[in-house]
Order: structure tokens, then sequence, then C-alpha cells
């Protein structure tokens, strides 16, 4: 856990941080997040995070409360301020403090919050196996684009696969693919990679931009289209990407196997690249 967090302007241990109960992210799940990986305390993609944070705070019409640079310089210090080389900065912003109305409240100042966990990445085991998931019926809101705190049906779908023993839920809207309850989910078939169009069904991953272009780097041909749920379950290949899993292969699908059941050559191709493109952009940050 977090040994110093972030709240309001401060610096402190993360037993010292502390949220009026009137808070509106508390109340009504009102507030915008980012999960911002950090390799050897370099955070990775921040520019890209904190774009699209800024487009989380418009579309719930949340005024920032800070502007790119200190925001940026925000994260660098909290990354200082915590001993792990390899970090995940949880960054969150709701709309304040204020007598429970489902109004805004007009002169309420925004609540911010950051902490830092250690990275947990997939597991040798995990990437050579390869993840098994279940799928179910995405019931979510119609604006899965925006990276907001209110995420019990993300988290009810996810529990779902816990208790099916699976580490993830693939979920299908009106009969195509959506995405995972925290993550980005490609196919492929016939050596195309196939991935979902970024739209209000999906989150649009940091991640799934940056498989894309490892994917065009290494001449891995693209179909960026809707991919129905029977082109889902007769894939060659299936992965899931975040900033935590990076690129995993999905080998299980409903207790079936994923292709011949192992991570496929597409997988490995794009699995390596993103390996070298971490290293590499290390390398320049040192
Ligand atoms: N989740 N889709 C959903 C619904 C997500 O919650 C996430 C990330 C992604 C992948 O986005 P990115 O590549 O930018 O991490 C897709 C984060 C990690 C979380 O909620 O913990």
């Amino acid at each position: 856990m977090s040994e110093i967090v972030y709240l309001n302007g401060e610096f402190m241990p993360m037993q010292n941080a502390r949220i009026p109960v009137l808070d509106r992210g508390f109340i009504f799940g009102d507030g915008v997040y980012e999960v911002i990986p950090v390799y050897s305390r370099h955070p990775f993609r921040l520019p890209e995070h904190l774009a699209r944070l800024q487009r989380s705070l418009d579309a719930v019409r949340l005024a920032s409360p800070l502007a790119e640079p200190e925001w940026t310089r925000l994260v660098h210090q909290l990354i200082e301020r915590n001993a792990p080389e390899d970090q995940a900065i949880y960054l969150q912003v709701t709309r304040g403090i204020a007598p429970r109305d489902h109004a805004f409240p007009a002169n309420a100042a925004p609540t911010v919050f950051m902490m830092s966990n250690p990275l947990s990445t997939p597991s040798r085991k995990l990437v050579e196996n390869g993840s098994s998931v279940i799928t179910a019926t995405d019931f979510r809101w119609l604006r899965c684009d925006v990276k907001v705190t209110s995420l019990l049906a993300n988290c009810l779908l996810r529990q779902r696969s816990v208790d099916a023993g699976a580490d993830e839920v693939v979920m299908f809207r009106d009969g195509y693919l959506t995405e995972g309850s925290s993550s980005n989910v490609f196919a492929v078939k016939g050596g195309v990679l196939l991935a979902p169009p970024k739209n209000h069904l999906v989150l649009p991953g940091i991640t799934y931009d940056v498989v894309l272009e490892l994917a065009a780097a290494n001449k891995v041909p693209l179909e960026v289209r809707e991919i129905a749920e029977d082109e889902v379950r007769r894939a060659d290949e299936l992965w899931l990407t975040s900033s935590s899993r990076e690129v995993l292969a999905i080998t299980t699908l409903d207790g079936h196997p994923v292709g011949d059941g192992k991570p496929g050559p597409v997988f490995k191709t794009v699995y390596r690249a993103f390996q070298d493109f971490k290293r590499r952009i290390m390398r320049q940050a040192a």
C-alpha cells in the first residue's frame, strides 16, 4: 500500500488522509480517475494519461483544479516519495464536498487524491500460459469512454469472473465485443489483428493505442471495426490490454480453449515489441 499519498495540496502518510463523508465521490461516485504505470520511476505515457484525464473532466463538467504542468509535477513528486521502482499511480478528482443534492453544488472545491501502489504486472507464468476469461452482457451506461470512479457495474461484472475462477470478464453489447471490466480486448483471425473502435462503449485505453502503434510498426495487418460475438468465439487469438496487465493473451474463453489454447504468434510479436518499447523508453528517460 502507498506510504505517502497526496490529498488537496499536501503529501501525507496514507493513514492520515481523511475525506469528509459528504464528499460527492463518496455519496454519488461523482468523480473521474486515472491509473498511470511507472517503470523504473518513469511514468509511462504521462501526457496521454493527463490528456485523457482532461477529457474525463470535461465530459463530467468538472473544471480541472490543476494545470497540466502542475499535474505532471505532482505525479513526479509522488513517485519520488514512494519506494518502489515500478508503481501504479492512482489519481482521482471528485466534485468535492456539498450537502447531498443530485444537482451540482455552486461553489464546491474539487477533491484531489493521488496514491501510489506497487505496479504488479502479469507473472511470467501468466504471460506464458495466458489468462482465462468468462463472457457477460455489457450492462454498463452509455458513456464507457469516460473514466469515472462510479465503477459498480464494472465491479459486479469483474466479481462474476472471480466467482467463476477466471481472470477477467469480456463483454458484449447487442452482439458485439466491447471490452473487459478493466481492460480493452483485441482479437486475431487469420493473422489480422481486430480492434473494436474507440467510441462511447469502450474506454480509450492508453495501452490500446500503444498496441496499435506497435502492430503497425511490426507490419501486423490491422482492422479497427466492430467485432461480432461469434468472431470472438472463433478467434485464433484474444488479448487483454491495460496499464497493469500490459498485453496479456486470453487462452480460455468460457472454459473453451482460444485457438490452440496457447498464446499465439501475433501475441508473441506484440508482447515482445511492448517489452522492447518499455525498455527503450526507460533508457531514454535515464
Ligand atoms: N483500467 N477499459 C476499462 C474499462 C478500464 O478500466 C481500463 C483500465 C482499460 C485499459 O486502459 P489503459 O490501457 O489506459 O489502462 C480499458 C485501469 C487500469 C483501472 O481501472 O485500474
